[in-house]
């Protein structure tokens, strides 16, 4: 069984830089996906937000989604639902502003470790974005100024738990999709598994792996690079035996960041002038985005040709 790459990142210094470099690229161009190890956000901070984490979801949304579940009739499901996720999520914003002060039943403990952890993974989705840039011969600080339009990037967090599941092959944990906006980075659980990326059209696993952080790219990514670098679908099956966390932290355009393919990845093409990928603002994508998540990326870029 492939796995999607691992990568070190504390093998950026000194002599073993060129090939870690090599390893990132060939993740951006063949998987859309990687792991990091040694990325240099504290363990025990990790630790911490995830129990943290795991006790606001027994406290605060364990009964909530089960409720759900029983006024849906999702836990007696006879064929495949294809309209909902079984999941229970809360999403906090960071960036261009906090809302983490607004937020319901987090106690003041949470909020605090949630904030540090976001600075963290905002410096380090900066800092991975600034790799792409050397690895695609793109200026530092060229995706981030691509990301940044009036008011700076949008940076936020999608916290779930996927519960146990008495029928996962009948609701997925969060059905098929390719993310829309730009780096995405995932803190998933340490025991329970249940992510699958789509390669060569075989779902693999992204099995757990304590204090790694999973990478993936967005849309927007796909965009810039010219389909150098896809987004890559990628899913959640439920488990029949235990509840999976996922805080997955998303690095994106602001809401008026205008994208388009860098114009260094299109001189470098050859003859062919007929562009596959739009250039829209990034709320526009949104928009489409919301209606059309769970089915196949290519229209969302049709849509916005017109
Ligand atoms: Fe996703």
């Amino acid at each position: 069984m492939m796995n999607s790459p691992i990568i070190s990142l504390e093998r950026l210094n000194g002599v073993e830089r060129k090939d870690t470099m090599e390893k990132i690229k060939d993740a951006c161009q063949n998987w859309g996906f990687f792991e990091l190890v040694n990325h240099g956000i504290p363990h025990d901070l990790m630790d911490t937000l995830e129990r943290l984490t795991k006790e606001h979801y027994r406290k605060c949304m364990e009964q909530r989604f089960k409720e759900l579940v029983s006024s849906k009739g999702l836990d007696a499901v006879q064929t495949e639902v294809k309209d909902m996720d079984w999941e229970s999520t809360f999403h906090v914003r960071h960036l261009p502003e906090s809302n983490i002060s607004e937020l319901p039943d987090l106690s003041d403990e949470y909020r605090k470790v949630m904030k540090e952890f976001s600075l963290r993974l905002e410096k380090l989705a900066e800092e991975l974005l600034d790799l792409l840039c050397e690895n695609l011969g793109l200026e530092k600080g060229y995706l981030k100024k691509a990301f940044y339009g009036s008011r700076g990037p949008t940076f936020g967090t999608k916290v779930a738990n996927y519960p146990q599941c008495p029928n996962p092959e009948l609701v997925k944990g969060l059905r098929a999709h390719t993310d829309a906006g730009g780096i995405i980075l995932l803190f998933q659980d340490d025991k329970v598994s249940g992510l699958q990326l789509l390669k060569d059209d075989e779902w693999i696993d992204v099995p757990p792996m304590r204090h790694s952080i999973v990478v993936n790219l967005g849309d927007q990514l796909e965009v810039i690079t010219n389909g150098k670098y896809k987004s890559v679908e990628h899913r959640v099956i439920a488990q029949t035996n235990g509840t999976r966390m996922s805080i997955a932290s998303f690095y994106n355009p602001g809401s008026d960041a205008v994208i388009y393919p860098a114009p260094e990845l299109l001189e470098k093409e050859t003859e062919e002038k007929t562009n596959v990928y739009p250039k829209f603002v990034f709320e526009e994508y949104m928009k489409i985005y919301a209606a059309l998540k769970f089915q196949a990326k290519e229209p969302r870029f049709e849509a916005l040709k017109a």
